[in-house]
């Protein structure tokens, strides 16, 4: 039967949209715009790097490398960047990022070129 041929096709198809491109729709919904992706990305050199190393290598902080960060949770790793870790130098940024941002600039930590 050609019509229900057809109709499957459809579901088929509408069920491959909903699947590729909705998530990638959310991501762009939840990031930051350039200009704010401009001044998180300044943060990230003049105040994280303070402690984390100019090229986030390590100084009183811990590398943020892309390989250091492998083995953690995003959950993890966007409560210590919202929360900071109490009885450490490591402070929480909840006064100046967003939660969505911070999970932006983790995406940012875990591919950046050093
Ligand atoms: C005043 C110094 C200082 C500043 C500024 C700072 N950190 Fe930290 N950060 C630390 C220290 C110290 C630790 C390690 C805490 C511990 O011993 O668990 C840490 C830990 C972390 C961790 C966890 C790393 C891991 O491997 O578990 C992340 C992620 C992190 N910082 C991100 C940031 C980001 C992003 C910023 C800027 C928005 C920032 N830090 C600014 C000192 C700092």
């Amino acid at each position: 039967m050609p019509l229900t041929k057809g109709v499957k096709k459809t579901a088929f198809s509408l069920q491959l949209f909903f699947a590729i491109c909705l998530p990638s729709i959310n991501a762009w919904a939840t990031e930051p715009s350039p200009a704010r992706q401009t001044e998180i990305r300044n943060l990230l050199k003049n105040d994280c790097g303070a402690c984390h190393g100019l090229t986030l290598q390590g100084g009183m902080g811990p590398a943020l490398l892309p390989e250091k960060l492998a083995g953690k949770s995003d959950e993890l790793l966007v409560t210590t960047i919202l929360e900071g870790r109490k009885g450490t130098a490591m402070p929480p940024w909840k006064p100046f990022l967003q939660r969505d941002e911070v999970v932006w600039l983790l995406g940012v930590l875990r591919v950046i070129m050093p």
